[in-house]
């Protein structure tokens, strides 16, 4: 087994490739992105994977087997260039599929995101099968991504599977230009001991996910016998729903003279558009998937780690 990661050098990937590495040891698992990192983890190679050529001797060259295809343009930063969003998104999974299916890989891993839900989805308890209008062109990419897997499944049995991510909360990198950032940012600012200024209300409530669960869940997805596997477009995955106001509370616990201010901007309408929980009980069915972080967990755990001092529960 040799696993490439695309996109490697991001907030998930940072974790993912960590976590892979240590269950299947450093050199089985290949890191590229479109720019080095900070720090050597591992074997390394640049890779955009818009350059169909170059990954295809990647994959020769280093004889890969399955491919977490992390590489995407987020939500927010989606906006500010659409068409490129949805080259890199969409053309740029649509690349690995091809491949994966060339080189009769074992397995792909392809991350979707509650952002391919819109207005018309049911906000509360979102059901794996639903309405699904996004409004951004990340949603967009995304929702026509699960739809591309599904198909590369039935028409030449590649096996890709897919989750489909609430914002991710962690401690081991900065989140990469989504709406759900501020979850991230706002733990930061806590512990630098400056006010934080919020760029969605008080009472938006998304949905979320704290790293270590979903860093888990993506490996048990990944090792489940495939015929476990009933959804081949996307999997609803839920941990926590979360407002900035929930957040701010929980954090201002530990760290009491934390301060907020509100100041919506364009990503506040993304976040309106998404739902605030998800139905995730088709993933907890099939492959027994169970969050283990809930929302005053979690907080102690970020604060924990990134050096706050952490007050028990009374
Ligand atoms: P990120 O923005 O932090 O990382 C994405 C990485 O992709 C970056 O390192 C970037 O350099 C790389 N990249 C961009 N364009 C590329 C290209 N053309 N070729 C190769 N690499 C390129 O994103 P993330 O938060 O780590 O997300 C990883 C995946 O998970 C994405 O597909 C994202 O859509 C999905 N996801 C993330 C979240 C979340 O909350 N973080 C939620 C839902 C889904
Ligand atoms: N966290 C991601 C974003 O906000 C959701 O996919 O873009």
């Amino acid at each position: 087994m040799k696993i490439l990661i695309t996109g490697a050098n991001g907030q998930i990937g940072t974790a993912l490739a960590a976590a892979l590495r240590d269950r299947y040891g450093r050199d089985k698992v290949l890191c590229t992105d479109i720019y080095k990192p900070k720090e050597d983890h591992g074997p390394f190679e640049m890779l955009d994977i818009l350059n169909v050529q170059r990954m295809s001797e990647i994959i020769e060259d280093h004889h890969i087997t399955q491919v977490y295809h992390l590489a995407a343009i987020l939500s927010a930063n989606g906006e500010w260039n659409p068409k490129k969003t949805w080259n890199v998104n969409l053309n740029g999974q649509l690349s690995i599929l091809e491949l994966a299916h060339q080189y009769q890989m074992d397995k792909v891993f392809f991350p979707s995101t509650i952002a391919i839900f819109g207005s018309t989805t049911p906000k509360s308890n979102t059901p794996q099968h639903t309405a699904a209008e996004p409004s951004t062109v990340y949603g967009m990419s995304k929702l026509a991504g699960e739809l591309w897997c599904q198909y590369y499944h039935s028409r030449y049995e590649v096996d890709v599977r897919s989750l489909r991510y609430p914002g991710i909360i962690g401690w081991q990198s900065a989140p990469g230009g989504g709406t759900t950032d501020y979850a991230v940012e706002i733990f930061h600012a806590a512990i630098r001991q400056e006010a934080y200024t919020s760029y969605l209300s008080e009472d938006t409530f998304l949905p979320m996910l704290y790293m270590d669960d979903a860093i888990r869940a993506t490996i048990e997805l990944m090792e489940a016998p495939a015929g476990q596997i009933s959804i081949r477009t996307s999997y609803n995955l839920s941990g926590l729903s979360v407002s900035p106001g929930t957040l701010y509370r929980e954090i201002k616990k530990h760290l009491p003279d934390f301060t907020i201010r509100y100041e919506e901007d364009f990503r506040q309408k993304i976040a309106e558009s998404w739902t605030e929980s998800i139905d995730d009980s088709v993933a907890r069915k099939d492959w027994g998937w169970r969050e283990t972080f809930d929302l005053s967990r979690m907080t102690q755990d970020m604060l924990a780690h990134l050096g706050a001092p952490v007050r028990p529960e009374t």
